[in-house]
C-alpha cells in the first residue's frame, strides 16, 4: 500500500511524511481537531470546541475508515479520516496544528487521501466545508470537488407527547438476535442501494453495534423496511452525552417515501427523548422535500455548510432522496 509512508516530491515542506495514526497519536490528534477548528471559527476556548463529543477515536476504530496522520520529523501536525460508505466515500474531520496553516501539509493529506479512494475503486466520493471560505473551496477544488447545494446542520430537541397515536412499529437493532441483525443489516443495504447505486452503510452500522457508540433505528411496515437511522450518543461518541446524532438515517424511495420519513423521524425522536438527547441532523438542500419536512416539524439549522462533491454529479443528493447525513 503505497500511501502508507508516501514521500512524493512536494514544493512544501520536504520533512513532511503522511502515514497511518497511531493509536499513540489519537489524544493529540483530538486536540489538533478541537484547537484546529476553534481557531478558525475563532471561538474563545478553541480546545474546548465540540466538548465531549468525539470524531477521532471512534472513526479510528472502524473497519470502514482509514486515519492518517501528517508528521513532520516524527511530530503529529494534522490528520485526515477518510470513509468508505460503499461505493460513496468522504473525508475529514481534515485538521492542520494552526501554526502549520498554508504550508501545503492539507494538500499531502489530500493526496494520500486520492489514493485511498482510488484503491476502493468508488463510484463517488464528497465532503462537507465551510462555504464562506475561499481557502476551504480553493483547497478542494485543487482535488477535483465542486461545491453544490448547501447541506444544513440541523437540530430539535424532542417533547414528550403521551397523548401520541403514532403506533409506527420501529425496533432497535441492538435488540434483535443475531440472524434477526443480519437479516436487518441486508435490508438496510438494499434499502440504500436502491437510493445511490451500491450505498452501503454496514460497516457503520456493524460499528455502533460493536463500539455501543448509539443505536439503529429500524421502522418497518407488514415486515418490510421502511427505513433506518445510525443514531450516535453516549460517552465518547460522537454525539457526546447530550446530542443524539444522526449520523446517516434513509427511507425508502418510491411512492410515500415523504411518510416513511417522517415516521423514521417519530421514532429518532422517540429514541433521543429515552436518552434526554437533543436530536441533531444534517441534510443536503438538494434534497427538498426532506429538508422542507424536517424544517415543518420544529428542526432549526445550526450551521450550514456547502457538499463539494467528485464527480460533479448528483450522487444521492437530489430531489426524492430521503437521506439524512452530513459527511462532516
Ligand atoms: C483547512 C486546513 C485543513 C487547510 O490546511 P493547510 O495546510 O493550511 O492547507 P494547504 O496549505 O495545504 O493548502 C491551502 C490551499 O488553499 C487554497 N487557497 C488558499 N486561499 C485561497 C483563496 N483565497 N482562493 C482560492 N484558494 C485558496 C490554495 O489552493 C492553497 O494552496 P496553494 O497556495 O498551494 O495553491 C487548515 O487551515 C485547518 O486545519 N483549518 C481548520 C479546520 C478546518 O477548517 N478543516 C477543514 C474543514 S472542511
Amino acid at each position: 500500500m503505497s500511501y502508507l509512508h508516501s514521500t512524493t516530491p512536494m514544493p512544501a515542506n520536504q520533512r513532511i511524511k503522511i502515514g497511518l495514526l497511531k493509536q499513540s497519536e489519537l489524544e493529540e490528534a483530538d486536540r489538533i481537531v478541537r484547537i484546529a477548528f476553534g481557531t478558525f471559527l475563532g471561538v474563545p476556548n478553541p480546545a474546548e470546541f465540540m466538548g465531549d463529543r468525539n470524531f477521532l477515536k471512534p472513526r479510528w476504530q472502524s473497519r470502514h475508515v482509514k486515519a492518517l496522520a501528517a508528521r513532520e520529523d516524527g511530530r503529529l501536525i494534522g490528520s485526515n479520516i477518510v470513509t468508505q460508505w460503499g461505493s460513496f466515500g468522504f473525508f475529514g474531520p481534515l485538521t492542520v496544528r494552526p501554526e502549520y496553516w498554508d504550508r501545503g501539509v492539507a494538500q499531502r493529506l489530500l493526496e494520500t487521501t486520492m489514493e485511498i479512494f482510488d484503491e476502493w475503486d468508488l463510484r463517488h466520493t464528497g465532503l462537507f466545508t465551510f462555504a464562506h471560505s475561499p481557502k476551504h473551496v480553493g483547497l478542494y477544488q485543487k482535488f477535483g470537488y465542486w461545491p453544490r447545494y448547501l447541506t444544513a446542520i440541523m437540530a430539535r430537541t424532542p417533547e414528550d407527547n403521551p397523548a401520541s397515536q403514532d403506533k409506527s412499529i420501529h425496533k432497535l437493532l441492538s435488540k434483535l438476535t443475531r440472524p434477526e441483525r443480519e437479516r436487518a443489516i441486508e435490508a438496510c443495504r438494499n434499502l440504500t442501494h436502491r437510493i445511490d447505486n451500491g450505498l452501503d452503510l454496514s460497516g457503520e452500522i456493524q460499528t455502533v453495534l460493536a463500539q455501543r457508540t448509539g443505536e439503529v433505528v429500524l421502522t418497518f411496515t407488514r415486515g418490510v423496511l421502511d427505513g433506518f437511522a445510525v443514531c450516535l450518543n453516549g460517552a465518547g461518541s460522537e454525539g457526546g452525552e447530550k446530542v443524539c446524532y444522526i449520523k446517516f438515517a434513509a427511507a425508502r424511495g418510491g411512492s410515500g417515501a415523504g411518510e416513511r420519513f417522517d415516521k423514521l423521524l417519530d421514532a429518532c425522536e422517540r429514541l433521543a427523548l429515552s436518552r434526554q438527547a437533543t436530536l441533531e441532523a444534517g441534510v443536503n438542500l438538494a434534497r427538498e422535500d426532506a429538508y422542507r419536512r424536517m424544517r415543518s416539524r420544529g428542526f432549526r439549522v445550526t450551521m450550514q455548510g456547502v457538499a463539494m462533491q467528485r464527480p460533479h454529479v448528483d450522487g444521492f443528493n437530489r430531489a426524492g432522496a430521503y437521506v439524512i447525513d452530513d459527511w462532516r
